[in-house]
Formats: C-alpha cells, sequence, structure tokens
C-alpha cells in the first residue's frame, strides 16, 4: 500500500511559526514520525510539502494516482481552495485531512472549510498525532 501525505503553505516552517501554536517539532521530525510509523504498517509513504497550490494540485494529480491514500494538510488553502477540493475529490481516492490546531478553536475565519468535504474525514487540534491516526485509518481500509 502507498500513501501520499501532502503539507500545504507555511507547514515548512514548522517548529519556528507560532510555536504556541503548532509545537516546537519541524516538518522532518514529522515526516519521521510518520516513516517509522508506516514501515510499521508495512505502508510505502511519499512525503511532499509546498507552498503553492497549483503544485500541490499536480502531485495529487501525478503521485495520487499512484497512491492508494492521501493525507493532506492544506494549510491556509483548506478555508479557500475550490481548486484544491476539485483535485481531491478527482483523485477518486480516500482522503484525510488533517490540522494540527483545532481550527473550530480559533479565527473565525478558520471555521470555513472548503477542501475538507472531498475528505473522509476530517482530523483538527491532534498535533502531529492526527497524521499518525490518519495513517492507522488508512492502513484499515487496506486490511
Ligand atoms: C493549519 C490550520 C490553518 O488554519 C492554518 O492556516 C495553517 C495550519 C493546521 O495545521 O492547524 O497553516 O492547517
Amino acid at each position: 500500500m502507498k500513501v501520499l501525505v501532502l503539507n500545504g503553505p507555511n507547514l515548512g516552517t514548522l517548529g519556528r511559526r507560532e510555536p504556541e501554536v503548532y509545537g516546537h517539532r519541524t516538518l522532518a521530525d514529522l515526516e519521521t514520525l510518520l516513516a517509522d510509523r508506516a514501515r510499521g504498517l508495512g505502508i510505502e509513504l511519499l512525503c511532499l510539502q509546498s507552498n503553492h497550490e497549483g503544485q500541490l494540485i499536480d502531485w495529487i494529480e501525478k503521485e495520487g494516482a499512484q497512491s492508494d491514500g492521501i493525507i493532506i494538510n492544506p494549510g491556509a488553502l483548506s478555508h479557500t481552495s475550490l481548486a484544491l477540493a476539485d483535485a481531491l475529490h478527482g483523485s477518486g481516492k480516500p482522503v484525510v485531512e488533517v490540522h494540527i490546531s483545532n481550527v473550530f478553536a480559533r479565527e473565525p475565519e478558520r471555521h470555513r472549510m472548503v477542501t475538507a468535504a472531498a475528505a473522509k474525514g476530517l482530523i483538527s487540534g491532534l498535533g502531529f498525532e492526527g497524521y499518525l491516526a490518519a495513517l492507522n485509518f488508512l492502513a484499515g481500509l487496506n486490511e
């Protein structure tokens, strides 16, 4: 089984970006954590991050097509991007959307979730654990 993990805008600066909201661990820490869990589950993982909407869509088209599931944290694009939602829908793959923070406990403009409608489920507020839960869920679909 192969899973694509996408992180969107500003998630490349995890660790130094608003640590009171997102914690002190980096994107590299997250990807190591996920790689370790994936190895245990026998999952092949591809982790990619971009600040650009079009790049994320290109990866969903190309890499998503070769994957059995997608985990995505679209960052702020979650609240605005119909194009990303369309790409996720179009992939035909099971998608889990993850947010490190609990977006519903934050500013009202973060409560509008556009891409989540294209996901099987949404995990928000569990920190890095949310990505691990998403991976476990996708692994279960393939059993
Ligand atoms: C985020 C939440 C978004 O509202 C924000 O724009 C981010 C990070 C999260 O992981 O909590 O960039 O997706």
